[in-house]
This record gives C-alpha cells, sequence and structure tokens, in this order.
C-alpha cells in the first residue's frame, strides 16, 4: 500500500500526524517518557526535512497530558486542590523537560479538555448506533467509608497463592501470581482499610468479542507494513482462532470519577484508557483550532497518515482497543494508522529502580549539565525498530559520545575552520582539486555505487536509527582519514602550499556540513550552530554534495562565520552524579578540568579518530570567548584546607573544610581521593570558586569548588591536579 511505503510516492507530499503516549497527570516525566519523545522526536525532525516534488512535508506532532482515573483524583484530594488543579501544576513542569531535550511538539494538550469530551462522547454515541456498548450489572468491590467503588489497585490483602501479605488486588509482587481482587485474604481498601463490601453496579461494555471487530482486527494487523512483525504476531495470539479470546471491555467507572461522563448514563464515567487515546484526536484537533487549519478535512484526507509511539506495556490497548473504536465510529484515518512499539530503557541490563540507585532522573541530567544532545544521540544509536529494551551504561554512554560526536565529528571542523578563518579571511576554495572530489565521493557513495544519503533516509524512515548514525560515522571516518593524510597543520607551515591547505580545509567542511545535515534530526542543536556557523539558512535533506554520483558543492567560494566549539565532551565524573540517591543535585565539588595541551592521538586508518576535539596543534578546542566581565563573574579566592577527611560511601571523594577569609568555614565536596591523601593536603592553600551556588549531594551540602586540572584522555593519563598558590597568597585573596 502506497502510504505505508513513502519513499516510492514521488509525487504526493506527505501528511503526518504523529504522537507520543500521552503521559498520565500524576508525576514528573522520568527517562523512559525522554526515550520515546526523543524516538518520535528524530523521526519528525527526519520527516521536516524531507521535500516531496520539491514542498516539504505536512508533518504535526502532538502530545497531552493523561489526566482522568481515580489515582489523580485521590492525588488531589490528598493535596486539598482540585483534580483540575492537580494537573495543572503537572502539566507546568512539563516544558522544562521537553525544551531541555529538544522535542519539538507542535502542540501539548490535555485530554480534560472541551474537544476530548466532544470527541469521547461522539465516538461512544457512534459505537452505540452500531450496536457494540452493552450493559451488564456486575459485583463489583465498594469502600463503604469512602462511599466509593474499588478499582483493583485499590485493594491490597494478602495473596492466595504464597499468602505474602500486602498485595494488590491484581497480582503479587512476591510469587507473580495474577488473580481476582475478590481472590485476596483479608481483602482491605488502601483509602481507609475498611474491608470491601460486593456491590452490584451496571457496567458499560465495549463489545469487543463482536465478530465484526474479529473480523476487523484480523485483517487491519495483517496489513504489509502497519505493524512490526513480533507485535502481529503477539496480538494474533490475543485475537485466538476465530476471536474466541476477544473479551467484552468495561469502559464505565462510578462517580466519584475524575473523568468524562458517559452520555445518557447519570453518575457512570468513562474509563480513562477510553478516553486516553482520543486524547491524541483532542490535541491534534485543539491544535488545528490553533492555526486555523481544517481538522475534518485533514483526517478525511485519504494521503494523511496517523502513527502512534508508544510503549511495550501499552499495546493491547492500541492494538485491540483503539483501532476497533476508530474503526467502528467510522474515524477514516484508521486505514493509514500505525504503531510504532519500542521496547523499555534499562540500566545495566536492568530494570531502573531507584533504591538500587539506577534511576536516571531526566531533570537531574540536565542540572548536571549534561548535554541533552550527548543522550538523544545515545538512544538514537541503540535504536532500532524492533520491540526490543534499550540498555544504558555509563561507560559505553561515554565512550559512545566522546568517540562518535567529539573524536570523530566535531573534531573534523576543530581541525579544519580555523585555517579558512586565518588564512583566507573565512572563504572557502571556488573549486575542489581531483583528489578532493574523488574523497568527497567515496565518503558519500558506498564500495556498490549506493549514494549513503539514500540509505541513511530509508533507515531513518523505518526507526533504524542506529544503522542510519553507523552509516553516518562512516562518513565521518572518511572525513578524518581525510583530514589526517592531508595534514593541513603542516600545509600551514609552507607558504607554497597555501592553495593545497585551502583545498583540504574546503573539503573537511564540506563533509562537516554534510555529517551536520544528516545528524541533524538526532543533533537539532548543533545542527542549528552549524547551519549559523556555515552561513546555511536552515539544513534540509536536499541539500546534498553527491547526487546521481556528482560532485558539486553549494560551499564553493562561500564565506563562512568564526568556528565557535560545538559541544564538550562527558566527563566521566557526571556518570557517578547521574546515579546518586535521587535527592543529589549536582556534580562533584571540583572544577572541570582546564583545556590541558593534550596532543591528538593520530588516527592511523579512518575508524582510529581522536577521542577529543583538538586544534590543529594538537590541543583541546579552547572554549567560546568571554568577555572580561564574563570572567568576573567567577569569583576565584585563595582558601586555606583547614581540615580534609574521606567520605564514608564515596570512592572518588575527599571533604575538604575551607578557609576563604571569610569569618567561616565551607565545606567542599571534591573529587581527588585518587590523589591524596587528606592529611597530605591539612594546611595548604588552594584555589576556591566562592560564589557557585551551594549544591546538595548525596553527602552533603558542597559549598563551592576547589579547582583542579586534569587529561583529556583519563585512560592514558590518569589523574587530578588541585591548585596550590606560589609563598605569599592568603586565604581570602582574589585571583584575577
Ligand atoms: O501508560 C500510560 O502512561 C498511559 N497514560 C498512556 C496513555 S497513551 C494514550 F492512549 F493516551
Ligand atoms: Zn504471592
Amino acid at each position: 500500500m502506497l502510504f505505508f511505503h513513502p519513499q516510492s510516492a514521488t509525487t504526493m507530499t506527505r501528511k503526518l500526524f504523529v504522537t507520543t503516549a500521552l503521559p498520565y497527570a500524576n508525576a514528573a516525566f522520568h527517562i523512559g517518557h525522554m526515550m520515546e519523545y526523543i524516538q518520535a522526536d528524530i523521526w519528525v525532525r527526519f520527516q521536516r526535512m524531507q521535500r516531496d516534488g520539491g514542498a516539504a512535508r505536512e508533518v504535526h506532532f502532538v502530545g497531552a497530558d493523561d489526566t482522568h482515573g481515580t489515582p489523580i483524583m485521590i492525588a488531589a484530594e490528598k493535596e486539598g486542590i482540585t483534580p483540575q488543579e492537580f494537573v495543572a501544576k503537572i502539566a507546568a513542569g512539563r516544558a522544562q523537560y521537553l525544551d531541555g531535550f529538544h522535542i519539538a511538539f507542535d502542540n501539548w494538550y490535555s485530554t480534560d479538555s472541551p474537544e476530548n469530551v466532544e470527541l469521547s462522547q461522539g465516538i461512544y454515541r457512534k459505537l452505540r448506533d452500531a450496536g457494540l456498548i452493552q450493559t451488564k450489572t456486575v459485583d463489583r468491590f465498594f469502600d463503604p467509608v469512602k462511599g466509593m467503588f474499588l478499582a483493583d489497585r485499590n485493594i491490597k490483602g494478602e495473596c492466595p497463592k504464597c499468602g505474602a501479605k500486602d498485595q494488590y488486588g491484581d497480582n503479587c509482587e512476591v510469587c507473580g501470581a495474577a488473580y481476582q481482587p475478590t481472590d485476596l485474604v483479608n481483602p482491605f481498601s488502601v483509602f481507609t482499610n475498611a474491608t470491601p463490601v460486593l456491590k452490584p453496579s451496571e457496567q458499560y461494555f465495549f463489545k469487543l468479542s463482536d465478530k465484526r471487530c474479529y473480523e476487523f482486527l484480523k485483517e487491519w494487523l495483517n496489513t504489509p507494513g502497519r505493524l512490526q512483525p513480533e507485535m502481529v504476531n503477539k496480538v494474533s495470539e490475543w485475537l485466538g482462532e476465530a476471536g474466541e479470546k476477544l473479551a467484552d471491555w468495561d469502559i464505565s467507572r462510578d462517580a466519584p470519577y475524575f473523568g468524562i461522563p458517559i452520555p445518557d448514563a447519570p453518575g457512570k464515567y468513562f474509563y480513562v484508557w477510553l478516553d486516553a487515546p482520543v486524547g491524541y484526536l483532542a490535541s491534534l484537533k485543539n491544535y488545528f483550532g490553533k492555526k486555523g487549519l481544517d481538522y475534518d478535512a485533514f483526517l478525511k484526507d485519504p494521503e494523511a497518515e496517523q502513527i502512534h509511539f508508544i510503549g511495550k506495556d501499552i499495546v493491547s490497548f492500541h492494538l485491540l482497543f483503539w483501532p476497533a473504536m476508530l474503526k467502528f465510529a467510522d474515524h477514516p484515518t484508521i486505514e493509514r494508522m500505525r504503531v510504532a512499539v519500542h521496547g523499555h530503557l534499562t540500566v545495566n541490563n536492568e530494570k531502573m529502580s531507584k533504591s538500587r540507585g539506577t534511576g536516571i532522573s531526566p531533570l537531574r541530567y540536565l542540572n548536571l549539565g549534561m548535554n541533552p544532545e550527548w543522550l538523544r544521540y545515545y538512544i538514537a544509536f541503540k535504536l532500532n525498530s524492533k520491540v526490543e529494551d534499550l540498555d544504558f551504561t555509563g561507560e559505553d554512554f561515554v565512550a559512545r559520545v566522546n568517540s562518535d560526536l567529539i573524536g570523530k565529528y566535531v573534531n573534523i571542523a576543530s581541525r579544519c575552520a580555523g585555517f579558512i578563518a586565518k588564512k583566507f579571511d573565512g572563504k572557502l576554495a571556488t573549486s575542489l582539486s581531483e583528489n578532493a572530489q574523488s574523497w568527497i565521493k567515496r565518503a558519500l557513495v558506498t564500495a556498490d555505487g549506493v549514494e549513503r544519503q539514500a540509505n541513511i533516509a530509508a533507515n531513518f524512515e523505518s526507526r533504524e536509527f542506529g544503522k542510519a548514525l553507523r552509516e553516518i560515522m562512516e562518513i565521518a571516518d572518511f572525513a578524518n582519514q581525510y583530514v589526517d593524510e592531508n595534514k593541513p597543520w603542516i600545509l600551514a607551515k609552507d607558504e607554497s602550499k597555501t592553495a593545497e591547505l585551502h583545498d583540504v580545509c574546503t573539503t573537511a567542511l564540506i563533509l562537516f556540513r554534510q555529517l551536520s545535515i544528516l545528524m541533524s534530526p538526532v543533533l537539532p542543536g548543533v545542527a542549528a550552530n552549524v547551519a549559523k556557523f556555515l552561513n546555511d539558512e536552515q539544513f534540509d535533506w536536499t541539500q546534498t554534495d553527491v547526487a546521481s554520483g556528482v560532485v558539486s558543492s553549494a560551499m564553493l567560494g562561500r564565506t563562512i562565520g568564526a568556528y565557535s566549539h560545538l559541544m564538550t565532551r562527558v566527563d566521566p565524573k557526571m556518570i557517578e552524579d547521574l546515579f546518586d540517591a535521587p535527592a543529589a543535585g549536582a556534580a562533584a565539588g571540583t572544577a572541570p578540568a582546564a583545556a590541558p595541551a593534550v596532543k591528538a592521538e593520530k588516527p592511523a586508518k579512518a575508524k582510529a579518530a581522536p577521542a577529543v576535539a583538538v586544534t590543529e596543534t594538537g590541543i583541546e578546542v579552547i572554549a567560546p570567548e568571554i568577555s572580561v566581565d564574563d570572567f568576573f563573574k567567577v569569583d576565584l579566592r585563595i582558601a586555606k584546607i583547614v581540615n580534609c577527611e574521606h567520605v564514608e560511601g564515596s570512592d572518588k571523594l575527599l571533604r575538604l573544610t575551607l578557609d576563604a577569609g571569610e569569618g567561616r568555614l565551607r565545606n567542599v565536596f571534591s573529587g581527588i581521593k585518587s590523589m591524596y591523601q587528606p592529611e597530605d593536603l591539612i594546611g595548604k592553600l588552594t584555589v576556591l570558586v566562592a560564589n557557585l551556588a551551594p549544591r546538595k549531594m548525596k553527602f552533603g551540602v558542597s559549598e563551592g569548588m576547589v579547582m583542579a586540572a586534569s587529561a583529556v584522555d583519563e585512560k592514558t593519563k590518569p589523574g587530578i591536579y588541585i591548585l596550590n598558590p606560589w609563598p605569599g597568597a592568603e586565604p581570602g585573596m582574589r585571583i584575577s
């Protein structure tokens, strides 16, 4: 079918409606949310860069908070506020995460909205008209003290299998048994501890057992290209041979409930999972309203595609109930709906756990000063189109980011851009030597004659991001090998080689630009800075330097801006802080090392690029220029180490007690344990960053930072060296 094979659809402009699962509005985002949003955002950004017959694709990327249900109602009650106030508070905290990780939804909305009420009730009415709603009276647990029906998770008791106490009403966390809440021994309400009583209640069911649902789902699931094969298999099992395994779905909840009223059913509300996916449409409709776009026309457009990114834990809702709801509510995009399912994020191959110290808070990541694009790259590098878990390990993260992004990618520009500025007034060469052209071609076209950009596009399209990035890194390897073999830093020393130097640096920057274009979906911030530096308005996928095997470049003769450093490497110390106890909020109290003179490892072969960005003279790239005013914002003081001791539980930190002449002492943690015995430091002078905001760490508050130097490559040159002033300096003296 045409819309599942977009590469063949050259004549039409694709129209895409993309969503991620709507998060419950009962808590802040966790790192799993970020992984899903990053995945979808990369895909969306890739789509936005494509041109169909010269026209940009129409892409609508929306999200919303999933607001309804008992847990949110109860949480609001505990805080003494309304559920609406509660979800508004949660909603207000969303932007810092989304902006922080460059996740660019077009709209972020709420399922507690007029659009969602109208759409959910409209869908329900259509299902009812189609004869797919049925009421049945069922016995449900009721809390006689609170006066409300209880969900399975609102009831606890002893496991009927193993006898473990305090188990939820649906399954036992000790022995794993699944059961009905009625099976629990000595059940009690989690709200009041009262013994629940069974009370009959009329419930509304969506008749998923109706043959029509089975007939439809079977065909829908099996449409080639719609779902991942493992999902087709899984859902086929749920359907059974002839739909006999499909059970009716209880879509109603009794008051009191924070939700959408069921039409013509006083006191009954839609179960949250009924209106949650409708929230996708509500957000789209709200967005179209704000933009003056025609929502109804978009839904009816036979070319509009609907793509939901979700995690593997909510597949049944998205691959059984949601498609059946849309189908029998005559929703036109169901035929063009796809669901992209991903696995979970694990840490060291285990489920993340706060108590084991393997939880990663996205805000903590950002507050540590960690670059969001490191995580975007790392996640993308590990993603494929399968429903597989994605494992994060600290060492792997540091190695992957430092090797690929800094050692291979940024390094190309940092080794060449300076010469263009210094020797050629910022102007690139107007033509290229044959050798240069042949390198560009070799970098951008595979040995089999396939233009890599097409491969990379196909891999982004099919969510094989890891494959796309591996191929991009092969281009980077070529570029590094080219720079390495042509040695611009040697050419620069010989006046007679000026033209050659120009040729080499121009070529390297042409390849660097291509890499930046190809990585734009993953590294939008860096790509925007590169576009600015290279005087491109913005990058799109058509800006290719090899088309049909012919080398050409819009860069020739162009004047470019001054290069400023694009990205720093990951400091491995950050990883230790990332996994500290959740309460801790900042990096270890040691200043990042000043840029030391470390010679770049020479990349003998294309694959062995240096692991840090270095200048042509072999030192790590100097940070962007600052004014003297900027410098004076940092208040550096001489401080005396009046006491120093080990920190129990930390193999990196020492606790320093410092006198900076203020008439009080400061407590500062520093990651220098591997280098110094505490007693050797007592009585010594050092340098303190005195006006740094105090930072709460696992072991206490750090009231400043002592300065220390370390090599960029800690593996080959380990060590961290604390600064020590010459004799005569006294505590409290300012350093300038
Ligand atoms: O599992 C969850 O976090 C749900 N709030 C996802 C809802 S997705 C969609 F249906 F809204
Ligand atoms: Zn049990």
